[in-house]
């Protein structure tokens, strides 16, 4: 059996602001997009991968990764990620029982975190999430008002790639209630009770959303090229 990537890419990237849909977006002149495979390619723990582009530009996308990868699908994305990501499963390969989901936008994620989740899954976890301790005071609010402060030892910020039982993640996308939006795969398989399994993140894996997050990946990229 083997192990497959979905690459959910078909959002707009409001928040970034870009003239073109974030994924195709070019950060040292190749795509987020191909950034983001092509780590997920060198982890070597991926047979299969499907991108989930936007709309109208699937040649671009396909024209993009054959190159690097001559047998990727390229399907076109839905309204919400949670679409997205349920049009990339429809076109998966019979012969997949793991499927990893990651975002195009966590586009220097390291190959080491993709075997780690892979492994994990293999390892039995029918759901694994990279993890990262957060850095800041938490505080719940109520509009301007403070409610409470969220003891931080227990919260941890969520990445991108999700490893998941494959069977377990159509089942719960099937399971999920349309226009829901969940932003958070493994949260769609929490809510059926199934265990999510938590995996060290990488600070490399942080989204690009807003135009600060571009600068930093330019930086981390040139201190990659001179290291
Ligand atoms: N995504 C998708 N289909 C959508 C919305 C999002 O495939 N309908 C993808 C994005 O391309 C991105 C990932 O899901 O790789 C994470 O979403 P996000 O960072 O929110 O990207 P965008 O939705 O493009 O950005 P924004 O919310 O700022 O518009
Ligand atoms: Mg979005």
């Amino acid at each position: 059996m083997r192990s497959a990537l979905v690459v959910p890419a078909a959002g707009r990237g409001d928040r970034l602001g870009a003239a073109r849909p974030k994924a195709l977006v070019a950060l040292a002149g190749v795509p987020l997009l191909v950034h983001a495979v092509r780590r997920a390619a060198a982890s070597g723990v991926i047979d299969v991968v499907v991108v989930v582009a936007p709309a109208g530009a699937c040649d671009e996308v396909a024209g993009s990764l054959r190159p690097l990868l001559p047998d990727v699908v390229v399907v076109p994305g839905g309204a919400e990620r949670q679409d997205s990501v349920r049009l990339g499963l429809d076109a998966l390969p019979d012969d997949v029982d793991v499927v990893l989901v990651h975002d195009a936008a966590r586009c220097l994620t390291p190959p080491a975190v993709f075997a780690a989740v892979v492994s994990a899954v293999r390892a039995g976890a029918p759901a694994v999430i990279p993890v990262l301790p957060v850095s800041d005071t938490v505080k719940r609010v109520a509009g301007d008002q403070v409610v409470e402060t969220v003891e931080r030892a227990e919260l941890v910020a969520v990445q991108t790639p999700q490893g998941f039982d494959r069977s377990a993640l159509q089942a719960a996308h099937a399971a999920a209630a349309p226009g829901a939006a969940a932003t958070d795969d493994a949260g769609m398989l929490e809510a059926l009770g199934h265990p999510v399994l938590t995996v060290p993140g990488h600070d490399h894996a942080f989204k690009v959303t807003r135009p600060l997050d571009l600068l930093l990946a330019h930086a981390l990229l040139a201190a990659e090229a001179t290291s």
